[in-house]
């Protein structure tokens, strides 16, 4: 109401003040022409064309304004070419276009609409000003489309009105290019332009280089610009987006008829959605851009990540297996130097890499891309992962779950992350060892799909992880460290490769676990093994420090234990009376809180499957550490779970439900620890007993002497004769506990922690599994056991 009520009295005033000296036309003919000082005006008055003076200029320029506000210039003709005093005249030339002419002059005109028309000079040509606030230059005498021979509309300056587009249209690129300055028009160094390489998008360049852009069209909106046709609440905007053979381009609605709007872009580089705010009569900036540090092209340059809602000087974070290009000036530049592959990373070519998700992002710069608008995203993924160059995906449109594909190969250039659920999901290539640390969340989770990246968490300002990260090695330094894998390094012979020693060049004593390449299941027993035990911290399991992965070799690097491990003491006669009854408890009850930690403590729920002496290492003070987590599963809850297929462990450590049957739960690592806790107290191996003799195990010996009361007879003879027996009694019944037979009855290993620490009464033993029967053959059928064997074995079909 407001509104209207400014306007007619505006316009009143403007009418009357314009009747008393000068003309107001409506088309300009052959007949009829407008001077400086005269004004062509659209049907219902919105827009008018004169003769104005910019700022301070005293230069003449014809332009079109709003009639209710003429700071708002929405188009210049002659920008380039300005008058130089008040003689200029727009006229209908003797070719039919409207031409700027200087009425001293017999030159060529200043400007011209400069289009042929056929007939020529038959004065059948007219300039008409449409309530639009489009000029346009007619044949009268064709009375269609065609009949239009020019229009200001395909001829834009600095200004978008509502309705008019800009793109690529049969062959012609209309683009707005800012003024040089508020005081003069000319054709400045900023221009929005439609970018149609790849998936188009909307750049906005400052002396020619991008400075800021949309991002792609996404089905809904641009990816970089989420609200911009709904920045009301009645939903005043929309945006016409077309692209097909013939044209590229994006038509600006304004839906509201009671609302003026226009979006401007000016020399400084930026771009604003300006409103006519009648009550106030004035223009109110209801959007801009680059607003965020992040709007700001390349802000973290190549393989960098902006993040919006971080504060300013810890924008900038790399991609998820890159590292800043120089760290020395990561926090001087702000992070704008960009990101680089990691050092020493392994290469992500059919090398077991993955794809990273980074949910919300602003997609990279899609200029270069591949598009196939056909593809599923999982033909996308498929399609990136095969090819080596590819380095990154995201559906080609958000629409109903995503569809459409977008490939990247080169730089990944001005990403931004927003707050959220505003950008898209994009799919990181990521090399194994990236792919594996990040995947621990996603396992942990029970989730499909790509792993979620966010990198503020996993990196600082100063482009350092926040987290102890792995740290990938070389293959030259570990060949260096240990000596070409020479044999006198070699500390020992696992089951999915051989363990050397190594010393690095700084001195550090390490681990090198070798992966055979020969072990089909090789890569994903390694994942795993990375996964688990890098997230991993307790005193009790062995520490990873890195990893070194390429297409030939994959290794892990631990921490030096200097005492080897358990069985080189327990099993050896001369050796095992180096470790008294003390030590000797101080190693189970170590151990039981290492398995504790990996049941419970840890942010995951871990079984081993693999406790075994040979995997108890000692460090120098004879602290025992669980290692080798080849085989150990992630599962959830209190759940048991089943493997058909395969069963992996070591006989003899095996717990019968997960031997017979592959079901393997935290009790089955119960029932390996009771093994080893015997183990430990008799100085005797589980295994060393044959059954082709059929002569019990040592478990069965145990079983028997525990219910002759003849603790000494279990008890390794080195430790005698001195050793508490009270105490040793205790172990033993409590190994008892953890082998019965029924996964139900053992213990948790929180209790077994608790009971090792505290002389409470403990429950009696029930019979333990694998119990052969040797002192009376007619009774029941000893149950099926395996061949024994000490090494880690592989068991296909246990069913
Ligand atoms: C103004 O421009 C016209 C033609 O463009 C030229 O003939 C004339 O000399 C100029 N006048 C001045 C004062 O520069
Ligand atoms: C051109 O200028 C002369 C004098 O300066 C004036 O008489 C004449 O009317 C002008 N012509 C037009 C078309 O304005
Ligand atoms: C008109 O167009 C022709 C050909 O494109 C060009 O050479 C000429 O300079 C233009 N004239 C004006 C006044 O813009
Ligand atoms: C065009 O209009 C001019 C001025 O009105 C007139 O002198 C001329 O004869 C006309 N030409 C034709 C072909 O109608
Ligand atoms: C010029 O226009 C007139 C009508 O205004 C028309 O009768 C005549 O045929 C036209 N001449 C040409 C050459 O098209
Ligand atoms: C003038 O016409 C335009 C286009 O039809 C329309 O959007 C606008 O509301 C009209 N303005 C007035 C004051 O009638
Ligand atoms: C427009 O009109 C002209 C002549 O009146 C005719 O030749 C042309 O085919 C028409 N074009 C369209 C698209 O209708
Ligand atoms: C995409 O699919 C549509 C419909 O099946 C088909 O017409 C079009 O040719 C396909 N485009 C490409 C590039 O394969
Ligand atoms: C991988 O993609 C790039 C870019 O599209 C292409 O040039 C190259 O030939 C592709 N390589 C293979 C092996 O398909
Ligand atoms: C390791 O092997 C490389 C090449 O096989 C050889 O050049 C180097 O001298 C060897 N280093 C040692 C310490 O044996
Ligand atoms: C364990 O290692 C330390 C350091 O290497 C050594 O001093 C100690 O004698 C070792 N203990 C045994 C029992 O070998
Ligand atoms: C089993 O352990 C014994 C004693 O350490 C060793 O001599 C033997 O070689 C091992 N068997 C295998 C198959 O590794």
């Amino acid at each position: 109401m407001h509104f209207a009520k400014d306007f007619l009295n505006t316009l009143l005033q403007l009418l009357l003040l314009l009747q008393l000296c000068h003309s107001l036309d409506t088309t300009i003919t052959s007949s009829k022409s407008i001077k400086d000082g005269d004004f062509l005006v659209s049907e219902n008055q919105t827009f008018v064309l004169g003769f104005f003076s910019p700022g301070t200029s005293s230069n003449r320029y014809v332009g079109i304004w709003y009639e209710f506000s003429e700071d708002m210039v929405v188009w210049v003709a002659n920008r380039d070419n300005p008058v130089n005093d008040t003689s200029g005249i727009l006229t209908i030339s003797a070719d039919g276009n409207l031409a700027l002419l200087h009425n001293s002059s017999r030159g060529p005109p200043l400007w011209s609409t400069n289009v042929s028309v056929s007939p020529v000079s038959n004065n059948s040509t007219m300039v008409q000003l449409l309530d639009s606030g489009n000029l346009v230059l007619v044949n009268q005498l064709v009375n269609n489309q065609s009949g239009v021979l020019w229009q200001s509309f395909d001829h834009p300056t600095h200004v978008l009105l509502a309705n008019m587009k800009i793109g690529l249209d049969h062959g012609k690129n209309i683009f707005l290019t800012s003024w040089n300055s508020k005081n003069d028009p000319g054709t400045g160094v900023c221009s929005l332009k439609t970018e149609p390489n790849g998936s188009p998008q909307i750049i906005l360049y400052k002396s020619r280089t991008k400075w800021w852009r949309s991002g792609q069209w996404n089905g809904l909106h641009w990816n970089g610009l989420p609200n911009i046709n709904r920045q009301s609440n009645n939903h005043a905007f929309d945006i016409a987006f077309v692209n097909n053979k013939d044209e590229v381009t994006t038509k600006w609605l304004v839906l509201d008829p009671s609302v003026i709007s226009v979006i401007a872009i000016d020399g400084s580089g930026s771009i604003q959605q300006l409103a006519w705010q009648g009550q106030r009569q004035g223009w109110v900036t209801i959007w801009s851009a680059p607003t965020d540090v992040c709007d700001k092209y390349g802000r973290c340059g190549p393989f960098g990540i902006c993040n919006t809602y971080t504060a300013n000087w810890e924008k900038c974070a790399c991609f998820p297996g890159y590292e800043p290009n120089s760290p020395e000036d990561w926090k001087l530049r702000e992070g704008s130097g960009g990101c680089k592959r990691q050092k020493g990373a392994p290469s992500m070519c059919k090398n077991g890499e993955e794809f990273v998700k980074i949910p919300n992002v602003k997609v990279p710069d899609p200029s270069t891309i591949k598009l196939d608008i056909n593809l599923t995203m999982a033909a996308c993924e498929q399609k990136c992962l095969s090819n080596c160059s590819c380095l990154a995906y995201a559906s080609a449109d958000v629409r109903n779950g995503g569809s459409g594909c977008m490939t990247w190969y080169g730089d990944l250039m001005d990403t931004t992350q927003f707050t959220q659920g505003q950008g898209q999901d994009l799919y990181i290539r990521a090399d194994a060892i990236v792919t594996v640390q990040k995947g621990v969340k996603e396992v942990a989770c029970q989730k499909g799909d790509a792993v979620d990246f966010d990198p503020y968490r996993d990196t600082t300002q100063d482009g350092s992880k926040t987290h102890k990260d792995l740290e990938y090695f070389d293959l030259k330094s570990i060949l260096v460290a240990t000596d070409n894998f020479s044999a006198s390094n070699k500390l020992g012979e696992g089951g999915f490769g051989s363990v050397y020693k190594g010393i690095l060049a700084d001195g550090e004593e390490i681990a090198v676990k070798r992966l055979s390449k020969h072990s089909g299941q090789g890569l994903e027993q390694f994942k795993t093994e990375v996964k688990l035990i890098s997230k991993l911290q307790h005193r009790n399991l062995v520490r990873l420090l890195g990893c070194c992965i390429n297409s030939e070799e994959k290794m892990l690097i631990y921490e030096y234990l200097p005492n080897k491990s358990l069985d080189f003491f327990l099993f050896d006669r001369s050796r095992s009376s180096l470790l008294d009854w003390k030590e000797r408890f101080d190693i189970i009850i170590g151990i039981a809180r290492g398995v504790l930690y990996l049941h419970q403590d840890s942010r995951l729920k871990i079984i081993h499957r693999d406790i075994k002496a040979s995997n108890i290492l000692l460090d120098s003070t004879m602290n025992p550490k669980i290692s080798d987590f080849g085989l150990a599963k992630i599962i959830g809850e209190d759940q048991i779970q089943t493997n058909t297929n395969r069963v992996i462990g070591t006989y003899g450590y095996m717990s019968p439900e997960y031997a017979m049957e592959g079901r393997y739960s935290t009790k089955s690592d119960v029932f390996s620890y009771g093994v080893l806790l015997l183990e430990i107290i008799s100085g005797k191996r589980n295994s060393d007993y044959d059954i082709e003799r059929r002569t019990p195990n040592l478990i069965g010996q145990i079983w028997e002497m525990w219910r002759e009361r003849q603790t000494s007879g279990i008890v390794d003879p080195s430790l005698s004769p001195s050793y508490p027996v009270h105490e040793v009694s205790r172990c033993i019944q409590i190994g008892l506990l953890c082998v019965q037979e029924y996964a139900t009855d053992r213990p948790t290993m929180s209790e077994v922690v608790c009971m090792l620490g505290k002389d409470t009464p403990l429950t009696s033993p029930k019979k333990p599994a694998f119990i052969l029967q040797s002192s009376n053959p007619n009774s029941e059928a000893p149950r099926r056991v395996p061949s024994i064997n000490n090494v880690t074995i592989t068991m296909l079909e246990a069913r």
